[in-house]
């Protein structure tokens, strides 16, 4: 496997607060990682680190092969970094700011157009071209300014919360850009709100709490780490609820809500066999839900928040 980020030991304080605290990374070129992580965990500060916008204060940092500190130059030729903060210039027509990028890469003409061209057909943004970015929805915008970044044919690509705010449609737009990438061997790191996100697209997700990777590892090893799924049977009354606690003994009940939750697989056959105990002994289920363990879950487990949890102020 051919390495395209490593991080070992990186350390970022911002006065008093240690932001990155020793967080350990590694991402195979190719591949895309995924930095999951509440408001203020040090998602952005890592990627600013690892494309050289922020330097470190410890540790050591090698992206493509280069250290951010020592060699920042070759590092930034082959990245493209898309921020929360967008790079668009509303004076200028779509296609004037991907001429506007051609030029300060020195691009000759010919491969700048080509390149623009090829851009704008793949995020269907053929036609906006002409216009400015101000009259674009927040998916164009957020589009463009991905093709701004990818002008440079850079090899590893850094998208910070790249689909936050848009809508499912757009959301889906950039994640095929994003496949489309890796599928030309492009690495791609980035930040999420959304755990279906780094679900969809990542083949290694890191959560990051309190300074480092509290986790590791593909969605499925990460589900794995946390509890099954269950099954969760609402009653009408309380003596059906009684009745049912009785027969399932495996479940824990929840009088208040008069509800059972049993732990199960969720598959059609337990579900089968669970109304059947509970038919046979004609106890009536008034609903009943699935609940299969998600990155949700996963998240909460590790750092005891719900990741579109608001960040508290002291
Ligand atoms: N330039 C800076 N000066 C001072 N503090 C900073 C600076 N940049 C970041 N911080 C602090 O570092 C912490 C981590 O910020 P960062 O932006 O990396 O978090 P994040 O995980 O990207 O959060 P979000 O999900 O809200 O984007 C925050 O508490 C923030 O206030
Ligand atoms: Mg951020």
């Amino acid at each position: 496997m051919t390495t395209a980020i490593s991080v070992t030991g990186l350390r970022r304080s911002f006065g008093d607060q240690v932001v990155l605290d020793g967080l350990d990374l590694t991402v195979a070129a190719g591949s895309v990682f995924a930095l999951l992580g509440p408001n203020g965990s040090g998602k952005t500060t890592t990627v600013d680190v690892l494309s050289t916008l922020t330097p470190p204060d410890a540790g050591e940092v090698r992206v493509a092969g280069h250290d951010v500190v020592g060699d920042p130059r070759s590092v930034r030729a082959a990245i493209a970094v898309t921020g929360q903060s967008t790079a668009v210039d509303d004076l200028l027509t779509g296609a004037e700011n991907l001429r506007l990028v051609a030029d300060l890469l020195h691009l000759d003409r010919r491969t700048g157009r080509a390149r623009a061209a090829d851009l704008l057909e793949r995020f269907d943004l053929v036609e906006a071209a002409a216009t400015p970015p101000s009259t674009y929805s927040g998916g164009m915008r957020r589009k463009l300014d991905l093709a701004m970044g990818l002008m440079g044919d850079p090899r590893i690509v850094f998208l910070d919360e790249p689909t936050t705010g848009l809508d499912p449609r757009s959301r889906r737009a950039v994640w095929d850009v994003v496949r489309g990438l890796v599928a030309g061997g492009v690495t791609v790191l980035l930040t999420t709100q959304y755990l279906e996100e780094a679900d969809q697209l990542a083949d290694r997700i890191g959560v990051l709490d309190g300074g480092r990777l509290v986790a590791e590892g593909t969605a499925a090893e990460l589900k794995r780490q946390i509890p099954g799924g269950s099954l969760r049977l609402q009653f009408a009354d309380r003596p059906a609820l009684d009745e049912a606690a009785r027969l399932l003994r495996t479940a824990s009940v929840d009088v208040e809500a008069l509800a059972l939750d049993v732990p199960s697989d969720g598959s059609a056959r337990a579900l089968r066999n669970l109304l059947a105990v509970l038919d046979d002994a004609a106890v009536d289920v008034a609903d009943l839900t699935v609940h299969q363990p998600d990155l949700d879950d996963v998240f909460l487990a590790l750092t005891g928040r719900s990741p579109d949890a608001e960040v508290s102020t002291p």
